[in-house]
């Protein structure tokens, strides 16, 4: 708990006063030129969202610029095979944001008559969009007047508000939702709802703020009161267990036995070496990867055997035709000098 006798009063802005400073900040200091933001429509909306749930702007913005080459409209997403689908995404990783956007497609497709609604209560009915999602599109696509709280949001108002508590509990979440939905402006909202990520990715970020550039900073509860490293509170993160994997090489001048994985678990439909529960006490190993998911790290083990009854023998040079894990795509992507 933090201790309240360091708090001073602090009046925040107006709801207001609040919503224009931050968009005539976003206009000369916000991100104005990610592609997402050119020649706005509802598909390109609904795609970015999509990418940037857990995934850096950076790291999004080539993975944006193919996938639109390839699925131009939220038709052809639909129309399009799973395989293609997996083979588009493969290494932004957290893949049930793929299928999930494959199956919003359809949606749109067949219950929408291809057009994606512009509120986000309809929004919320659509596949793989939640609370912030349904907001950010009716925002970012329609410029309409809808809350949206991610986890830049929540930093930002947590600090701004002097909201305590831990910040992943629902109270918390509750408590910034209402207060999203006050100061969310009935015009402009979609530079207001820029301004909101921006401030939180570029100043108000996670650790050492930068408050000198906040256009707020004057009416922030945490900066008047000496909490800008305090808050949002944390609950202490459980540390991840490590599991070991086992993977097998077979591999001669003809290519390397790969296998399409199942829809379930880790890496759902993609191409992979061939995992086996544990080996022979006397396999020859090959190598070793490790790789970090949400829930826990893989420590991998590369075990040379014949696979030929687990899957298909793949040419090295046609790896790239087929939608790979990224570590077993750079593990591969070792043996092809
Ligand atoms: N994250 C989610 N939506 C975004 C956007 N429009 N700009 C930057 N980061 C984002």
């Amino acid at each position: 708990m933090i201790d309240k006798t360091s708090s001073a009063i602090i009046t925040p802005l107006s709801t207001l006063k609040f919503s224009e400073t931050l968009t005539l900040w976003q206009k000369v200091h916000g991100r104005n030129d990610l592609p997402w933001q050119q020649e706005i429509t509802p598909y390109r909306v609904l795609v970015s969202e999509l990418m940037l749930q857990q995934t850096q702007v950076t790291t999004v913005i080539p993975y944006f610029e193919r996938w639109l080459q390839h699925f131009p409209t939220v038709v052809a997403l639909a129309e399009a095979s799973e395989d293609e689908v997996m083979t588009q995404w493969q290494g932004l990783g957290y893949y049930s944001r793929a299928r999930n956007l494959h199956k919003a497609a359809k949606f749109v497709v067949n219950e929408l008559n291809g057009q994606l609604p512009d509120n986000a209560e309809q929004l919320r009915e659509v596949p793989g969009v939640g609370p912030y999602t349904a907001g950010a599109i009716s925002a970012f696509a329609f410029n309409k007047p809808a809350a949206i709280v991610d986890g830049n949001v929540k930093r930002l108002f947590s600090r701004y508000f002097g909201i305590e508590g831990d910040i992943s509990s629902a109270k918390v979440n509750k408590t910034i939702w209402s207060y999203a939905e006050r100061y969310t402006p009935t015009v402009n909202n979609r530079r207001y709802a820029q301004a909101l990520l921006d401030l939180g990715a570029t100043v108000c970020t996670p650790r050492s703020p930068d408050c000198q550039q906040c256009p707020i900073r004057t009416s922030c509860n945490a900066y008047a009161t000496g909490r800008v490293d305090i808050l949002p509170e944390k609950k202490a993160k459980k540390k991840i267990p490590t599991r070991r994997g086992y993977f097998v090489l077979d591999l001669t001048t003809d290519g390397v036995i790969l296998t399409q994985r199942s829809g379930d678990g880790i890496w759902p439909r993609l191409w992979c070496l061939p995992q086996i529960l544990e080996p022979l006490e006397t396999a020859s190993i090959h190598g070793s990867f490790k790789h970090i998911f949400s829930h826990y790290k893989l420590d991998a083990t590369v075990i040379i055997e014949s696979a030929e009854q687990f899957g298909q023998r793949i040419p090295l040079e046609q790896l790239d035709n087929y939608g790979l894990p990224t570590p077993i795509r750079k593990y591969l992507n070792t043996l092809r000098v």
